[in-house]
């Protein structure tokens, strides 16, 4: 590797951690506005969704649904396996709802709405306590990792920060 290649590489390396430690994110729950729904295909289900993303302390979940339909019910893993929807811990209807994952460990959720749960529509999403964890340990970083899932409008800067991070990683290490 030359001398060149090689001061690219760490100049590159750096930034992949500044943007490790870059501001939390808003997360769209199912990446798009239309996430939270019964998903018509074991694909669609929305804890695959989320065993492609990353969460973090600090991140924020965002749901977006119509609120005359739909709500979005925080629950133990008890409740969260049976869908049972009578003893929510939290319980969302706003239609617009933002639950900030602000500790490590499982969040489970599932609909409100009378049956959905038991049709798939459900998620548990892991948190970790640092993005420090995986960087740069995982041996076969994968796309997801580094464009991150689907952002609300407002964190505008951080997919283009994500997108300069792909770039980078690719001039770096060659790899994806
Ligand atoms: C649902 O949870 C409540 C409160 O924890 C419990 O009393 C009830 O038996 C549960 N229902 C089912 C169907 O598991």
């Amino acid at each position: 590797m030359s001398m060149a290649v090689f001061s690219r590489a760490i100049s590159a390396f750096v930034l992949l951690l500044l943007y490790n430690f870059s501001e939390a994110r808003e997360i769209l729950v199912g990446g798009n506005a239309d996430g939270w729904k019964i998903p018509s295909t074991q694909s669609e289900s929305l804890n695959q969704w989320a065993g492609n993303s990353r969460f973090v302390v600090g991140d924020s979940l965002v749901w977006k649904y119509d609120s005359g339909k739909d709500s979005v019910l925080q629950v133990n893993k008890e409740d969260y396996m049976n869908c049972n929807t009578s003893k929510p811990i939290e319980e969302y209807k706003d239609g617009n709802t933002k639950v900030k994952l602000d500790r490590s460990g499982p969040f489970y959720f599932i609909s409100g709405a009378e049956g959905h749960c038991d049709k798939g529509q459900k998620l548990v999403v892991v948190v970790l306590s640092s993005r420090r964890g995986y960087t740069g340990i995982s041996p076969t970083p994968s796309p997801v990792e580094f464009e991150g899932p689907a952002v609300a409008p407002t964190s505008s800067g951080t997919s283009l920060q994500g997108g300069l991070m792909v770039a980078l990683w690719v001039f770096a290490f060659g790899i994806f």
